[in-house]
């Protein structure tokens, strides 16, 4: 009877212990692959969600009429191409809405015009053209006086080019949801001898995005 009794509890304490040992492995093992799963996840997570933003310029501006019918009505015509680049290595972008507009100080000086969505593969670029039109676009009165004015001190004509759309992300076959994003080009434009027109202005200005 106390030699039942003896082994029993070393046989328990021998089962357990490599019980035990083979607990931890399994532990271990489980651990390690959730702790790997949450970090893959994690890293999956990181690069859907901050992409680089899509990088634009202005490649090339022309105003092609800047007319007022009366003082507050104003006609334009302006011809834009912006260079457009997704910086990514993994990422492609769909434009799935793409507003582009002039404004001079805050004002709108044309209407919108959307440009058909497109899709852009990483590290490529596209050229984006549009024709800026605005028919009695109304303006503030004092329009061909602020011109006048900057005419007349700086010889520079600044225009803003503002794009507001919406953008998803694509990484391998996972596509995410829809990201407003604004893009902000602003343009310095000489002045030849006016009245002539067209003002151009070719340059590599570096627009902002904001997403
Ligand atoms: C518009 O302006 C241009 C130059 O500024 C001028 O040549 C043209 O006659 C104007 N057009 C109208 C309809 O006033
Ligand atoms: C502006 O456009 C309107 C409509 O197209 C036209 O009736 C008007 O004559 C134009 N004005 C100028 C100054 O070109």
């Amino acid at each position: 009877m106390s030699e039942i009794h003896e082994k029993s509890p070393k046989h328990c304490a021998n089962k357990k212990a490599f019980n035990f040992h083979n607990f931890n492995k399994k532990l271990y093992i489980y651990l390690s692959t959730i702790f790997l799963t949450i970090l893959s996840l994690i890293f999956l997570v990181w690069l859907i969600l901050h992409p680089t933003k899509p990088q634009f310029s202005l490649k090339e501006a022309e105003i092609n009429q800047l007319n007022l019918s009366t003082p507050s009505l104003l006609n334009s015509s302006i011809q834009l191409t912006l260079l457009s680049n997704n910086p990514n290595k993994k990422v492609g972008i769909y434009y799935d809405e793409f507003l582009i507009y002039a404004s001079y100080k805050g004002q709108k000086i044309t209407t919108e015009t959307s440009i058909s969505p497109f899709y852009e593969e990483h590290e490529e670029t596209n050229l984006v053209s549009a024709f800026l039109i605005g028919n009695l676009q109304p303006v503030a009165s004092t329009f061909a006086y602020e011109v006048q004015r900057d005419q007349g001190s700086t010889g520079k004509l600044v225009l803003n080019f503002k794009v507001m759309g919406r953008l998803r992300w694509k990484v391998g076959t996972w596509v995410s949801g829809r990201y407003r994003f604004v893009v902000n080009c602003v343009t310095f434009m000489p002045f030849g001898m006016l009245p002539s027109l067209p003002l151009s202005s070719r340059q590599g200005t570096q627009c902002s995005t904001t997403i």
